[in-house]
Parts: structure tokens; sequence; C-alpha cells
């Protein structure tokens, strides 16, 4: 039985070496958009509203460097002749822009989904008109103009009016085929007929084609065939409850209408740049199967918590590429030590600071954890702070962890480690007293040190449980939830 997937790692890495020809049946993707911007994941704060405490979950901005330059020249040497044609075509056009850097990270990953995609299979390419005009061409030339379905323009109402242009009120959504043999079932997409439709319709206006009289026509009972112009759904407000606090969370309705429209129940859905897991949520929801991937470790976390705020353990998936062991901990701090510590971070329960944070006042903190202990009426907040080292450690780091607590007034100061302690820290790490949680009359290190390996066999950071994390999601309740279970 093919099991629901979550995987944290390059999608095109991913793409390659773990997926099939020919094995999924709908794929949605929203990749980053050359916009420029750069994205901040909210958190909640310490009152628990959305707090300015931000990091960044994705730099929307590329740009051409050696890195490009390779691919550009692996990709006109290995693609079809059709990819190849356009991606040099825009080279000649482009240059060595950060529009180029863009298409030429987006290319190779599009031949991937044309690979994995069944014949009967539809993609989905969620973009907006910064590049959508370049990426349709692109998608000709892979998937073929012939199997060009739709450009649906999703409208939204929006805040913000540009001083000399329209405003920009909608995104692209680009739909292909890979045959002309694939599903569509227009039914849970139909809309009400217009008033003055429903009125013309309720007499005889004539039906008369090639001189034979058809009587009188109906309109469909589910209503309005789905139009490629999609208004009805807003996007999540900032202030919404269903909104997680990713910059650019989908509403779940948008993949809805896509999921309902183009697979069947049973059926695997792909979404290779999930982000914050709308697809995933959505296809569970559906009773579809599901595959999701994202590079960002952040995003996963998000999921996971989703995945268990809305469905309980009813849920079943694995997660590929998240460090199971130390072994596995250990390749991803040489590969990547930002996603090591941001890993690390989640496996500890505590949330990220901001890497622009951290750069100024905030130094030697990597992370941090609220609670609250002040019973019944207490309204302090406390602090854990943690650093997190994938190197050699020493004793000096716990004396400046202890400078960094006095500096902060935080309650506890948590040292997370790959490497095993020496004597010297562990020593100066029990000098440093204890926390006195007034509530639950008991102490708690003051500095605690933890290795990687510590988290593994579940042992866990000591403080007054009452730790905040994510930002919850809303339950999901369906009459038979029971049935929402795939995989083993
Ligand atoms: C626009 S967001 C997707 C938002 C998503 N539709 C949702 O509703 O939450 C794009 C996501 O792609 C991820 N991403 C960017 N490059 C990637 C890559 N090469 N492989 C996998 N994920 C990637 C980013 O980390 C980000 O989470």
């Amino acid at each position: 039985m093919i099991k629901n997937r979550l995987y944290f790692g390059d999608n095109l890495g991913i793409l390659k070496h773990y997926m099939d020809d020919n094995s999924i049946d709908l794929i949605y993707l929203d990749p980053p958009f050359q916009s420029g911007k750069d994205y901040n994941i909210l958190f909640k704060d310490k009152n628990g509203s959305v707090s300015t405490a931000q990091i960044k979950a994705f730099e929307d901005t590329w740009q051409w460097d050696n890195d490009s330059e390779y691919h550009y020249l692996q990709f006109v040497q290995s693609a079809p002749k059709e990819a190849a044609d356009i991606i040099k075509a825009f080279r000649e056009f482009l240059q060595r822009t950060d529009m180029m850097a863009y298409l030429i990270m987006m290319a190779p990953g599009l031949l991937e989904m044309y690979r994995v995609l069944k014949p009967s299979g539809t993609i989905y390419l969620h973009c907006d008109p910064t590049a959508s005009h370049f990426l349709k061409l692109l998608m000709d030339s892979i998937f073929g103009i012939g199997n060009f379905r739709n450009e649906l323009v999703w409208y939204y109402r929006g805040a913000g009016i540009p001083k000399n242009d329209f405003s920009r009120r909608h995104d692209i959504i680009l739909r292909y085929s890979k045959t002309d043999t694939y599903y569509f079932n227009p039914d849970p997409a139909r809309q009400p007929y217009a008033d003055a439709t429903v009125e013309r319709f309720s007499h005889y206006i004539g039906n008369i084609r090639k001189g034979h009289d058809y009587g009188r026509q109906k309109l469909h009972k589910l209503g309005k065939h789905p139009d490629d112009v999609f208004t009805d759904i807003q996007p999540i407000a900032p202030s919404a409850r269903a909104r997680l606090g990713y910059p650019t969370q989908k509403p779940e309705e948008l993949l809805e209408r896509i999921i309902l429209t183009s697979s069947r129940e049973g059926d695997i859905i792909l979404d290779p740049f999930c982000g914050c897991g709308t697809t995933v949520i959505a296809a569970q929801k559906l009773k579809r199967k599901w595959v999701g991937i994202d590079i960002t470790h952040l995003a996963i976390s998000l999921i996971q918590s989703r995945l268990s705020q809305s469905f309980g353990n009813k849920c079943k998936y694995d997660i590929i590429g998240a460090p199971a062991d130390l072994k596995g901990a250990e390749e991803l701090a040489k590969r990547d030590p930002f996603q090591f510590e941001w890993w690390a971070l989640t496996l500890a329960g505590a949330m990220p600071i901001d890497r622009d944070r951290k750069r100024g006042a905030d130094k030697g903190i990597d992370g941090f954890i609220y609670f609250g202990d002040d019973f019944p009426n207490g309204k302090k907040i406390k602090t854990i702070l943690l650093q997190v080292k994938s190197g050699h450690v020493g004793v000096a780091q716990i004396r400046d962890l202890k400078g960094v607590l006095a500096r902060e007034n935080a309650e506890i100061g948590v040292f997370l480690t790959l490497k095993s302690p020496t004597k010297p820290m562990i020593v100066e790490a029990a000098e440093a007293d204890f926390y006195h949680s007034p509530s639950w009359n008991k102490d708690y290190p003051r500095i605690q040190i933890l290795t990687i390996e510590d988290l593994f066999s579940n042992k866990s950071i000591l403080y007054p449980p009452t730790g905040r994390t994510f930002k919850k999601a809303e339950r999901i309740i369906t009459p038979d939830a029971e049935q929402i279970e795939f995989g083993e």
C-alpha cells in the first residue's frame, strides 16, 4: 500500500531519487515566485498574538551565480530538445539575470514532475504575473502545447493601491495534462447560475439547430460549469484563525477545488513546494494519499503539528530526510548547519529566533521557549533560552550562556550540542544553581546541557509544563474520521 510521505529536502533530488515514473495522479506546486521579497514566518508571541519575532522561512530571491551557470549547462546538455531550446532562448533574452536564475532553478524540477505524473494526471503550477509568461513557455516545452488546459486566474481582494497602475489582484495557475486522456470532474466546482439565466431558461426560448427543434433547454442541476476565473475564494486574512503564520499559506478552499475536480478518492497528490502543508491537509481531508516536499525543516515541523492538530493520530505518514538518528543529525549539520539548528530546536520543542535579531542585540540566542507558572493569577511570562552547537564545545561556551541568561533576565538556559560535553562544562553548568517554580514548588537546573543523543533517547528540557510552540491549526472533524487513514 502506498504511504503518505513528507520529505525534508530539495525537491529535485527527492523527485530524482525517490519517485517512480508515472506514479502521481495530481501535482500542485506553489514555488517561490521571484517576487524579490524575503518571507518571514511569524510565531505566536508571549501573549498569544502574532509576534514580530520572525525568522526567514525562505528567501524568495534568486541570483545568477556559479550554481546557476552549472545548472544551465547541465540542463541544455541533457534536457529534451524543446525544453533545452526554450531555456537557451530565455538565456539569450534574459542574460545572467535573477529571472534567468529563477527559471533555471524551476526547469529541471518541472522535467522531473513530467516524468512522475501518470498519463491520466494533471499538474497545476501556481505563479503570478511576474514570471507566469516565462513559465507558460517552459511548461509548453515540457508538457506539450497541446496539453495546455487552462490559465486559471485566482482573483482576490486586497489592500494597497499603486499610484500609476491598476491594482494587482490575481495569481495565475497554469494547468496542464500529460496526455489528452486526463481526469476532470467539474461538478464539485459548479457555481450557481445568474438570476437572469435562471429566468431566461424557465420558459422555451427556441432551441433549433440544423433545422431540428431540440425543445426546451435545461440548466444543470448542480449549477453552471466552472469558469477559469476564481472569484469566490479569498486569501487568508492576516488575523484569521486559519492562518498559521506561514507567509504564503494558500486557502484550503483553493486546494480543495483543484483536488476535487482533478482527482478521485485514493489518488496520489504531490506538492513539491509544500510550505505549511495546505495541499497535504486538503488531500487528507478529501481521502486522497499525498506526498509533500519542502526544503525548510520549519515547514516540515509546521505540517507535522498541523496534521496532528487537525486529524489527531488518524493520519499516518512517513517522514523522510529529517535525521532519525545521530548519524543523520551529523550529516545534516555538515550539509547545512542552519537547517540543523532549526531541526534541533524543533526536536527540543523550542522556537527558532529571527535570524536578523540573532545578529543584533540578541546575540548568543538561537531559540526560546516561553512558559508561565505563577498560578492561579500570575501573568508573568518566563523564558528558556537555547544555544545550539554542532561543532567543538568547551567550558567557555557555558560561561557565555550564563552571561546571556543574566543579560536577558531569563529563567533557564539550555545548551544543545551534537558533540558530548566535557567534564568542566558539566561542572560549570551544575554550579549555576536552580530556578524555583513557585506554583509547582519544584527546582529546575538553571543551566541544562542536552545532547542530540539525549533528545533521541527521549530526554527533554526540564521546566514547568506550560510551553508554547507553533500557532495551532483548527481541528478538522469529519463524520467518518475513522476512514481517513492511509498507509499502514
Ligand atoms: C510559496 S511557499 C508554498 C506555500 C504553500 N502553498 C502553503 O500553502 O503553505 C514555497 C515553499 O517552497 C519551499 N521551497 C523552496 N525551494 C524549494 C526546493 N528546492 N525544494 C523544496 N522546497 C522548496 C519553501 O521552503 C517554501 O516553503
